[in-house]
């Protein structure tokens, strides 16, 4: 079976075997088959953060379990409730319509509710972590339904420990979050709030509405859209160095971005690094970097996984030999 039109890169792989999982019930029937208890298993979300560089030889199962629902409520707060295959951004939405408060700087990020919690999903001065609340996860192993609540997680940026530990042991069923009634704007993020401030919005006219179309604005005209060019968002992850070496870069770079991260470590954009180092904008082939945001890379059309990975190790290369900051993928290679 074809994986390309599962992933939104775009690119060519075969998986042996397939399962399209509705319901838990689904999937309770798909554990229950033997001759697939030894294969190795893929899980697909929205496959918005995979890079398949290899055909895969086992069963490939699509997670499409919908449904959202407030399931308990408080005077401050609405659990929502929402199967591991909604389209996060419809969820962002859904709560954006019933004033739900927390997630709408995460609007139009690509992919599924189930695979957010993965890799802490985050944009505009917000991290899923925030809003989480707990998760439901069937065991691979043992078919038996686990609740994970914030601690069990291990949040971190762009990590949980279902990208370490627990790492394909177990499918996320069902995700529940826990939105404010009143809500607390997060505006401060440079971009929001002059996409915001040229919308017309004052502090009297603020809403998680005004909110969500700002970042909608800005991440159509930065991010490159998987339906018309292949990419999984932030091909890297900003790294962090320590504030010593930060200062003795910033003297022969005055310009470079740094965000301050606890004591001592300095974040600072992947996506400035690599447009330094003359990436922007390169393509060779159907593999290119992204025109506007130098830390997408993007798949034009027939590029194959292996020529995207070799693109990267050389971003990578260049990017660790004119800084001495090694940066790391924030996709998962399979
Ligand atoms: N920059 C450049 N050149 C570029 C890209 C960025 O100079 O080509 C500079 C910008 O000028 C700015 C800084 O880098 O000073 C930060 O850029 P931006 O606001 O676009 O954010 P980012 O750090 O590049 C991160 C997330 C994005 C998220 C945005 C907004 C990671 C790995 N990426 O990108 O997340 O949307 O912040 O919060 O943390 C994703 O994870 O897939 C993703 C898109």
């Amino acid at each position: 079976v074809s994986l390309r039109p599962y992933t939104t890169f775009g690119i060519e792989a075969q998986a042996t075997y397939f399962a399209n999982i509705a319901s838990e019930t689904d999937l309770n029937t798909l554990f229950q088959l033997n001759e697939f208890n030894e294969l190795p298993k893929l899980i697909l979300g929205g496959g918005s953060n995979l890079l398949l560089t290899q055909n895969f030889p086992g069963l490939a199962i699509r997670l499409n379990i919908g449904g959202i629902d407030v399931i308990r409520e408080d005077d401050q707060h609405s659990y929502v409730q929402a199967g591991a295959g909604v389209i996060w951004h419809d969820l962002v939405m859904y709560c954006v319509e019933h004033n739900l408060a927390g997630m709408e700087n995460l609007s139009l990020i690509p992919g599924t509710v189930g695979a957010a919690p993965m890799q802490n999903i985050g944009a505009y001065g917000v991290e899923i972590e925030q809003i989480f609340d707990h998760l439901e996860a069937i065991h691979v192993g043992t078919g038996e339904k686990h609740r994970f609540e914030h601690a069990d997680c291990q949040f971190g940026y762009r990590e949980s420990v279902f990208k370490h530990e627990l790492k394909g042991q177990y499918i996320i069923t069902s995700v529940t979050f826990r939105l404010n009634k009143t809500p607390i704007f997060h505006t401060r993020y440079g971009a929001i709030s002059e996409t915001l401030a040229n919308m017309g919005i004052t502090d009297e006219t603020m809403s998680i509405r005004a909110i969500s179309d700002a970042v909608i604005q800005i991440r159509r005209s930065k991010l490159p859209d998987p339906a018309q060019i292949g990419n999984a968002g932030s091909f890297f992850k900003n790294p962090e160095i320590p504030a010593a070496q930060f200062e003795q870069l910033k003297a022969t770079y005055p310009a470079l971005p740094g965000y301050p991260t606890g004591t001592d470590m300095v974040k600072v954009p992947a996506g400035w690094l690599i447009e330094q180092a003359g990436w922007k904008g390169y393509r060779t082939g159907d593999a290119g970097v992204h025109t506007k945001q130098a830390l997408v890379l993007v798949n034009y059309g027939r590029a194959t996984g292996q020529e995207i990975l070799a693109l990267a190790y050389q971003v990578q290369a260049s990017v660790l030999a004119k800084f001495g900051i090694t940066i790391s993928p924030e996709v998962n290679i399979l």
